[in-house]
């Protein structure tokens, strides 16, 4: 079975056959499914879904580019829906510098104040890191982000980061669909270096999609692309590599059953 650790089924792009498309995961061999979160407006559908469908897990956080916009009171309502049974991680949190570099301040305040509070909830956390590797491994190091671990997604950094994040950070490295893309040295690089037991994947639906599926809309029915991808590089048969990322996801986010 496959764990896709981070989706967003609550975008609108998945309005129009959202219900359909996930009832068929489990006959795909779609096992559990992450449900990433990015402002506090989503938590609400995030957890709906996860009521609704066994397999699907959520997180609650605020993502960079929502930094700016996050009320005063963010931190007491990410706490408040943190103790719902299904939700496991505090995510999508980070920094992202592409989009645009003069909130870096911002960013750099909720992604700090978001790692103390999972560490105070004993959540991991579910890192988005775009153009800022530098600040974002200076902030999770000063924020002990070993105490609580967690995840670099759609991992984008490179091979000596790798070590960086899984040995002094002792958190997972995820890799989706632009592993699979032509120009992706530098990130096929990267999935070499993963210690086995740290390497995840993830489809970051609806963005994201692997080739020969690229630019169209992705989902968690795509992953067997990727993870075919990392088997090509690890040399590893993508069997064995489904079962060993399933393992690590559900051992991240403490998932017992199934
Ligand atoms: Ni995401």
């Amino acid at each position: 079975m496959i764990f896709d650790t981070h989706a967003h089924y609550n975008d609108s792009q998945f309005d129009s056959d959202r219900d359909e498309l996930l009832a068929s995961m489990p006959e795909n061999g779609v096992g559990l499914i992450m449900n990433a979160c990015s402002n506090t407006g989503e938590i609400n559908n995030i957890i709906a879904l996860c009521e609704k469908y066994p397999f699907m897990y959520g997180a609650v956080g605020v993502h960079p580019e929502d930094a700016v916009a996050a009320e005063p009171d963010y931190l007491d309502t990410l706490r408040r829906f943190s103790f719902h049974p299904k939700i496991r991680a505090i995510g999508e949190i980070g920094l992202d510098y592409y989009w645009t570099t003069d909130t870096k301040a911002a960013q750099q305040r909720i992604l700090g104040e978001q790692v103390d509070l999972a560490r105070e909830l004993k959540l991991p956390v579910i890192i988005h890191d775009r153009e800022a590797h530098g600040d974002t491994m200076r902030i999770l190091t000063e924020h002990k982000v070993w105490e609580c671990g967690g995840v670099f997604h759609c991992y984008s950094g490179s091979a000596e980061m790798v070590r960086e994040i899984t040995e002094k950070l002792g958190m997972y490295v995820a890799f989706g669909g632009s592993v699979t893309f032509k120009n992706a040295v530098k990130p096929r690089e990267a999935a070499k270096a993963v210690p086995l037991d740290r390497l995840l994947v993830e489809t970051d639906s609806p963005y994201l999609a692997p080739v020969p599926f690229r630019g169209k809309r992705n989902s968690s029915l795509y992953l067997p692309r990727v993870l075919d991808m990392l088997s090509e590089l690890r040399g590893i048969p993508a069997d064995e590599l489904e079962a060993i990322t399933y393992e690590n996801g559900k051992r991240l986010f403490s998932i017992e059953a199934v």
